[in-house]
C-alpha cells in the first residue's frame, strides 16, 4: 500500500517472477563512474543497464548504496533511507528503478537488519540514552563480555570477541561482525517498527525484493549458538506479513549461511522468505570439480529438503564476500584450501577470497562447466559482476576488496570504468598480465563471437528459453561413471537432461533413460537432434569438462544422417510350416491341426507383427491411439536366380480413416539368428520365422541387397508380373540405357527419410521407394519422363526407371523411381535453414556491439546470394527444358499473368509477415528462432 492506502504491485507480470530470475549482482561503487570522480554511481549503472539486459539477466541485485563510513563496504549503514552522496540522489535511484522496470527487469536491494554502523543516529542516541530506555535498547548491551559464550565469531581473522566496550555508554555492545557494527535488538518492538518503516520506504520507491543480510543472527538467547533461533524466525514472519499486507509481487531473499535443513526453515510455511541462497551447494560444486567426482553435489542435493511450491533457491558460485567454507566439514575445508587457495593470502576467515576465473586457473572449459551447473541446477542463478568476462582478483588488497575491483569495460585508462586519475579510484583496476583490463574487458569480448561473454549470453538465453530450469523438478540420475553428473529438470511437459563431465579427461557414460524411450534428445545450444533414446542405456562420449544439455523431445525427428531405425521391442517368432504359403492360407494337406496352427500364425502376423512393424516406420504416421486394421490385398512370390521374395500390398485403416495402401516386399534369411539380431538386417526385421528346426529372419526386402539389385536388373530389361488384378511393371524410360551393372556399386540406404526409402547404388543410381504410395500422376515420374525423354537437362537427376502398379482399370500407382545420382553436398532447404540460424546467432551478438556488419558497402549475404542466384538460374533452365515438352503434355506451359505475379507476391509477403510475427513472439522467450523445427513442419 502507498501512503494513500492502495496495494502496490511491482512491475508487470507474474508474482513468482523470482523463480525465473537470472540475477546480476552489482556494486554501484565499482560498476561505472559517470561523473569521473573515481567512484561508480547510480547514473553510471543506469548507462550500463542495456549491457546487463543483453547478457540475459533480468534482475539486478544492488550491493549497499546507503550513507556509510565504508568500513564494511557499505554494510555498515549510517542512514537507511538515503543514498550515499558519492553514488547519487534519491531521484537517481527512482530513475534507476524506472529504467529497470521499463526494461522488464527487477531490482533487489539490501535490507541490513542485523546491525548498523556505529555512526548511525540510532547508535549515537543509544549509547547516550539512559539504561533500560527504548532508545538505548535499540542495541544489545551488557555490563560484561561473558554473555552468550556459545556464539562463534564470524570475522575470526579480525575480531577477537563479539562484545566491544563502548566508553560513552559505559557498557559492552553485541556485534556478530565488525566491532564498528553494533547488532540491533529485535526484542525491542519499537526498533522492529522502525525497521518495518524502512522496509516500506524502499518498497514504496519500487524495489522488487530485499536481500536480508545476515538474517540468521537477529536474536540472541543465552545458552544457544544464537543462530536460527525461533525468535529470529518470528521476526521474519512479521516482516513477511507486513510485506504481504501491503504489496504484491515483492520478494524476500535470505542470506543464511547454514546447513540445508536450517536454511529450509527460512522459507517457513511460505510465510517467511520467498528465496534463500543455497549456501551448502556452492562449495560442493567446487569440491566436485576438484575431486572429479559428482558425490559432493549429489549428496548435498539429496540432503536438501523440499521447499514450498512458491519458494526458490538462489544459486551462486561467487559473490562479493570470500568463498565461504563455514558449512563444510574440516576435512572438506582442508581439501578445498589445498585445491583452490594454496597461497595463504587467498584465505580469509573461513573462506577463500578469489574470483571464479582464478579459482578455475583461468581454464575456459572449467569456467564454462561451473557456469553450466549454475544455470541448470535448481534455483535462480546469481552472476557476480565481472565473472561473465572472467575477471581476476587482487589478493594484495585488504579484506575482500580483491574481488571488488572496478568492472573492466575496455582496454582504456582505468579499464574504461572511470576517466578519473588512476590514483583517485575507489579501488585499483586489475592490471596484471593475465586478468588485467588490457586483456580481459567487455569491449574486446563483445567483439569476439567465441568470447566467454558471448558464450555466457548464449547459455543464459538457453536457460531463459526453458522454464524447467527455474521451476522444474530435479531428478538425479546416477550412471556408473561417477565423474559424470547427470540430472533431469522437468516442468509440465518439458524434460531437460543435463550431463556434465567433471573430469579433465574424456569420459564415456551410459545413462538409463528407458523411461523416455523413443524421445529424441535435442541439444539445446545448437538445436541438434541426437539419436533417439531406447530401452537400453543411452551412450554418450564427452570431452574433458564437457557438457550436454538436451531437451528430450517427443516431436522432433531423428537426425537425418541416422542410418538405423529405432529397433522395435523383441521380435516375435512366426511358425511357418509351409514357408510363404503359411502367411496366406494356402496350406498344403488337410490336417486340421496344421490348419489351426497356420491360422494362428496368420493372425499373429497381421495383428502383432505387421502392426508393430508399421508403427516403427518413419513414413507411417498413425492418427489415433487405436491399432490400425490391416488387410492383405494381394501377394505374389517373385523368383529371380534361385532367390524368392514375397511381394505384398496391404490396406491399412487407421482410426476410421480412409484405407491407405502399403507396398511391402519381404525376404527371409535362413542364416544364423545371432548374426541377424546384431547385423545390418536388424532395422528391417519383421519377425523370426521357424520351419521345423530351421530358424530365420523375415524382413523388409529393401534391406536385402540381392532384392535391390534384382529390381534394377528387372527395370533394365523390363519385367511384368501379374499383381493385384493388374500388372506390376518394372521398366526403364525410353531412350535410357540401363544395365544391371549400373547398380554394381556398394549399397547404402537412407532410413530416416520422411516419406520414402532411399537406396544408393554406389554413386551412380538412386532408388526411391514410396512404401505408402498415392495413386494418380506422380510428379517425380512425370517430371523425370519429360526430362529424360523430351528435354534432357543435366542439372536435375534424370529418372531412368520406374516400378509401378497398373490396375485392371488402367490407373497407375508409382511404387518407386530409379534416378541417376547428381553429386551434391545436401539440399538447398537445409543449407538455407542452417545458414539463417548461423546468421541470426551472429547477428544477436553483433547487435550488442553496435556493429552492423551489414552496413553500406558490405553485403554479408553476397556468398549466399550467389548460391540463391544459381538455384534460380537452374530452376529457370529446368522450366525452359520443361516448356520444351510442348502443348498437350501433363506439364504443358501456361502464361504467367499479372494477377499470378500479384498473388505470388502477396503469398510471399504474407508468409514473411507470419515468420516475422513468429520471430517477434519467440524472440521474447528465445534468442534465436527455431527455424529448424519450423522447417521440419513446412518441408
Ligand atoms: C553479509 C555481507 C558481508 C558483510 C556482512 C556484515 O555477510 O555479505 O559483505 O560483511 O554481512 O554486514
Amino acid at each position: 500500500m502507498t501512503k494513500s492506502g492502495e496495494t502496490v504491485v511491482s512491475g508487470p507480470g507474474d508474482a513468482l517472477w523470482y523463480k525465473d530470475a537470472v540475477i546480476y549482482e552489482v556494486p554501484v561503487k565499482a560498476f561505472f563512474d559517470s561523473d569521473n570522480d573515481g567512484i561508480g554511481d547510480l547514473r553510471g549503472l543506469i548507462s550500463k543497464l542495456d549491457y546487463i539486459k543483453d547478457l540475459g539477466a533480468n534482475t539486478v541485485w544492488l550491493l549497499p548504496f546507503y550513507p556509510s563510513p565504508m568500513r564494511d563496504d557499505g554494510y555498515d549503514i549510517s542512514d537507511y533511507r538515503n543514498i550515499a552522496p558519492e553514488y547519487g540522489t534519491r531521484a537517481d535511484f527512482r530513475l534507476l528503478v524506472r529504467e529497470l522496470h521499463h526494461r522488464d527487469m527487477r531490482v533487489i536491494t539490501e535490507l541490513v537488519l542485523n546491525h548498523t554502523s556505529d555512526a548511525h543516529a540510532w547508535f549515537q542516541a543509544a549509547r547516550r540514552a539512559p539504561h533500560g530506555s527504548v532508545k538505548r535498547d535499540y542495541y544489545v548491551w551488557s555490563d560484561d563480555d561473558k554473555k552468550y559464550a556459545g556464539t562463534r565469531r564470524i570475522f575470526s581473522d579480525t575480531e577477537s570477541s563479539n562484545w566491544t566496550w563502548d566508553p560513552v555508554a559505559g557498557a559492552y555492545f553485541w556485534h556478530r561482525f565488525f566491532s564498528h557494527q553494533p547488532d540491533l535488538n529485535f526484542d525491542n518492538p519499537h526498533m522492529l517498527q522502525a525497521v518495518l518503516r524502512n522496509m516500506r520506504f524502499w518498497l514504496d520507491m519500487g524495489v522488487d525484493g530485499f536481500r536480508l543480510d545476515a538474517v540468521a543472527y537477529l536474536c540472541e538467547r543465552e545458552g544457544t549458538s544464537n543462530e536460527n533461533l525461533p525468535e529470529t524466525h518470528a521476526v521474519l514472519r512479521r516482516l513477511r506479513a507486513e510485506l504481504d499486507r501491503h504489496y504484491v509481487g515483492r520478494m524476500l531473499l535470505a542470506e543464511a549461511n547454514q546447513w540445508p535443513e536450517d536454511v529450509r526453515e527460512y522459507f517457513g510455511e511460505s510465510d517467511e522468505c520467498h528465496m534463500a541462497y543455497h549456501f551448502p551447494l556452492m562449495p560442493r560444486i567446487y569440491m566436485a570439480v576438484a575431486s572429479e567426482d559428482r558425490h559432493p553435489v549429489v549428496e548435498i542435493l539429496r540432503q536438501t529438503p523440499e521447499i514450498p511450491a512458491s519458494c526458490q533457491w538462489a544459486t551462486f558460485l561467487r559473490n562479493h564476500d570470500e568463498l565461504t567454507l563455514e558449512k563444510v566439514t574440516d576435512r572438506e575445508r582442508d581439501y578445498l584450501y589445498n585445491a583452490y587457495a594454496a597461497d595463504p593470502r587467498a584465505r580469509l576467515n573461513l573462506g577463500i577470497r578469489r574470483r571464479l576465473a582464478p579459482l578455475m586457473e583461468n581454464d575456459r572449459r572449467k569456467i564454462e562447466l561451473m557456469t553450466v551447473l549454475l544455470m541448470t541446477l535448481p534455483g535462480s542463478p546469481v552472476i557476480y559482476y565481472g565473472d561473465e568476462i572472467g575477471m581476476g582478483d587482487n589478493i594484495y588488497l585488504g579484506d575482500r576488496n580483491g574481488v571488488r575491483t572496478p568492472m573492466q569495460w575496455s582496454p582504456d585508462r582505468n579499464g574504461g570504468f572511470s576517466r578519473a586519475d588512476p590514483q583517485q579510484l575507489c579501488l585499483p583496476v586489475n592490471t596484471d598480465a593475465v586478468y588485467g583490463a588490457q586483456t580481459v574487458n567487455v569491449e574486446s569480448q563483445l567483439r569476439s563471437p567465441s568470447s566467454l561473454l558471448n558464450w555466457m549470453k548464449r547459455l543464459i538465453a538457453v536457460r531463459n528459453a526453458h522454464r524447467a530450469f527455474g521451476r522444474g523438478s530435479l531428478v538425479l540420475i546416477e550412471p556408473g561413471n561417477r565423474k559424470i553428473l547427470a540430472y533431469l529438470r522437468e516442468y509440465l511437459d518439458e524434460t531437460i537432461l543435463c550431463v556434465v563431465n567433471l573430469s579433465r579427461t574424456p569420459q564415456a557414460v551410459e545413462i538409463d533413460l528407458s523411461r523416455y524411450a523413443k524421445r529424441v534428445p535435442v541439444e539445446l545450444t545448437a538445436r541438434t537432434a541426437f539419436p533417439p533414446v531406447r530401452d537400453t542405456p543411452y551412450f554418450l562420449t564427452m570431452p574433458g569438462y564437457g557438457f550436454f544439455l538436451f531437451r528430450l523431445s517427443d516431436e522432433s525427428g531423428v537426425p537425418e544422417w541416422r542410418e538405423e531405425r529405432v529397433p522395435r521391442v523383441e521380435l516375435q517368432t512366426l511358425v511357418m510350416p509351409d514357408g510363404w504359403a503359411t502367411l496366406f492360407g494356402a496350406t498344403s494337406g488337410s490336417n486340421r491341426v496344421r490348419q489351426a496352427l497356420a491360422d494362428r500364425t496368420r493372425a499373429q502376423w497381421k495383428r502383432e507383427v505387421l502392426t508393430s512393424f508399421l508403427a516403427s516406420r518413419r513414413w507411417f504416421e498413425t492418427s489415433g491411439n487405436r491399432s490400425p486394421v490391416i488387410e492383405i490385398l494381394e501377394h505374389a512370390e517373385w523368383e529371380v536366380g534361385g532367390r524368392s521374395w514375397l511381394l505384398a500390398l496391404l490396406s491399412v485403416t487407421d482410426g476410421g480413416e480412409k484405407a491407405r495402401e502399403c507396398f511391402l516386399p519381404m525376404s527371409i534369411d535362413w542364416g544364423d539368428t545371432d548374426d541377424i539380431q546384431s547385423g545390418a538386417l536388424r532395422p528391417w526385421a519383421l519377425a523370426y520365422v521357424r520351419q521345423q528346426d530351421r530358424v530365420g529372419l523375415l524382413y523388409e526386402a529393401f534391406g536385402d541387397d540381392a532384392f535391390c539389385h534384382a529390381l534394377v536388373a528387372a527395370m533394365a530389361v523390363g519385367v511384368e508380373l501379374p499383381f493385384a488384378g493388374g500388372t506390376l511393371r518394372l521398366q526403364c524410360n525410353a531412350g535410357v540405357s540401363l544395365s544391371g551393372d549400373d547398380a554394381a556399386g556398394p549399397i547404402r540406404r537412407l532410413l530416416a527419410q520422411r516419406n520414402d526409402i532411399g537406396i544408393f547404388f554406389g554413386s551412380t543410381l538412386y532408388l526411391k521407394i514410396y512404401p505408402a504410395p498415392t495413386a494418380g500422376v506422380s510428379a517425380d515420374v512425370e517430371l523425370g519422363r519429360v526430362q529424360s525423354e523430351v528435354a534432357p537437362y543435366a542439372s536435375v537427376p534424370a529418372i531412368v526407371g520406374t516400378l509401378a502398379l497398373e490396375r485392371a482399370n488402367g490407373a497407375t500407382t508409382v511404387l518407386g523411381v530409379l534416378q541417376r545420382v547428381v553429386e551434391n553436398q545436401g539440399d538447398c532447404w537445409d543449407y538455407t535453414i542452417e545458414y539463417l540460424e548461423r546468421h541470426f546467432d551472429d547477428h544477436a551478438q553483433s547487435a550488442t556491439l553496435d556493429q552492423d556488419t551489414s552496413g553500406p558497402g558490405m553485403d554479408v549475404h553476397a556468398q549466399y546470394c550467389l548460391l540463391a542466384g544459381r538455384i534460380g538460374q537452374r530452376t529457370a533452365e529446368m522450366h525452359l527444358a520443361l516448356a520444351a515438352a510442348g502443348e498437350g503434355a501433363a506439364l504443358a506451359t501456361e502464361a504467367v499473368t499479372a494477377p499470378d505475379v500479384e498473388a505470388w507476391t502477396l503469398q510471399a509477403v504474407t508468409e514473411l509477415d507470419q515468420v516475422l510475427a513468429h520471430i517477434r513472439v519467440q524472440g521474447q522467450r528465445h534468442t534465436a528462432v527455431d527455424l529448424k523445427a519450423r522447417g521440419g513442419q513446412q518441408k
